[in-house]
């Protein structure tokens, strides 16, 4: 959803938003259901199985760390483990879900998205907690045609509150070569990255009464799903199926996080294992912050803190401290 344009009537733009809020619910809805569907049984032997809960993950493979849980020839783990494709064709998307949980670590994944006319298409990177208020820390990314610039949607939701859309053109093709996109999770905030720079903060502000996700543990998860009723130019651009199918590729997964065990309900954070490590204490210092703003300032496109029309009473309360 990129920035209202203040020069169109209201009721015209009106239209575009409702359209993108109902279809984000539906995805949303549409996505848990699918995978929860799909992968229920499989989910239920995997949490069991971990080992010791104070595992640090790195340079991990796609076998070794996650499972295909939905559109089944259509994800792909190639190159032994090292390379992992999505696919979307008329029929289905694709997706894969991390085998463990975590609570806070700082996750890295190299991306290359559909590359040429993605009108339509949606890839998804993301943490998500299970149940009725779930926390969910989103990376999207929304196709465009041709020569047109995909958009980069980030959420974050805590206590199953979202509405705090930020969104990104990129400056670079993300289609012509892989990039880092991290996450980083720890008690005092969350950063997003891309190849190392951050573009997006979200502050730990529980003091002032703004819920903060971390007591849920979450899994990693990635689709790669049709969307074309809304993500394209709020939808008037749809997806060419002559095109199908539509591919995205993962690489250099690599994850400091603190896995979550179901046996003694704790995070592996509290080992004297994790004590030291700077990604779990950290925000960002006053240069980082600095160099995010700047980038902020020539690349967000959307920003829910200054959406006066969707928020008519004021943006989250986090908006006045970020
Ligand atoms: C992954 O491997 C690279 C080189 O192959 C190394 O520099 C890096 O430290 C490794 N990362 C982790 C988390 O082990
Ligand atoms: C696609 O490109 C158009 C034209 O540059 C832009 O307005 C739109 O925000 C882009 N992204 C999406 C998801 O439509
Ligand atoms: C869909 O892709 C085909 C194959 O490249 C192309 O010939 C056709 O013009 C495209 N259709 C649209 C509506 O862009
Ligand atoms: C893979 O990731 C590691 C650590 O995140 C990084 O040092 C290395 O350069 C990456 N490899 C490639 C080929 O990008």
């Amino acid at each position: 959803m990129p920035p209202r344009n203040s020069n169109q009537p209201r009721s015209k733009s009106f239209i575009p938003y409702l359209a993108f809020i109902i279809f984000s619910a539906i995805f949303v809805f549409k996505v848990d259901v699918i995978i929860s569907q799909t992968i229920s049984s499989a989910r239920r032997n995997v949490e069991i199985a971990t080992s010791a809960p104070n595992v640090v993950i790195g340079n991990g493979t796609f076998h070794r760390h996650f499972i295909v849980s939905w559109g089944e020839s259509r994800a792909r783990i190639l190159e032994d483990g090292e390379l992992l494709e999505l696919s979307l064709d008329k029929f289905s998307g694709s997706g894969f879900e991390s085998k463990k949980e975590f609570l806070f670590g700082k996750i890295d994944m190299q991306i290359k998205l559909v590359p040429g006319d993605s009108a339509g298409t949606v890839t998804t990177y993301y943490l998500s907690s299970e149940g009725d208020h779930h926390d969910e820390i989103d990376f999207e990314f929304l196709g465009n045609s041709s020569g047109n610039p995909y958009t980069l949607h980030t959420n974050v939701f805590s206590q199953g509150k979202g509405e705090r859309e930020q969104q990104f053109f990129l400056w670079f093709d993300p289609t012509e070569d892989f990039h880092t996109y991290t996450i980083l999770w720890n008690p005092r905030c969350i950063l997003f990255y891309v190849d190392g720079i951050p573009i997006r903060e979200f502050k730990n502000l529980e003091r002032r009464r703004v819920p903060f996700p971390k007591d849920q543990p979450m899994r990693i998860y990635s689709s790669l799903w049709d969307a074309e009723e809304w993500a394209t130019q709020h939808g008037l651009v749809k997806t060419n199926w002559t095109l199908a199918p539509f591919t995205a590729g993962y690489r250099n997964f690599s994850a400091e996080a603190c896995v979550w065990s179901y046996k003694t309900k704790s995070s592996a954070c509290n080992s004297n294992d994790f004590k030291s490590k700077r990604w779990l204490k950290t925000g960002l210092d006053s240069r980082s912050r600095a160099e995010m703003k700047r980038l902020q300032k020539k690349h967000m496109v959307y920003d829910y803190c200054k959406d006066k029309w969707r928020f008519p009473k004021g943006p989250g309360r986090e908006c006045k401290f970020q």
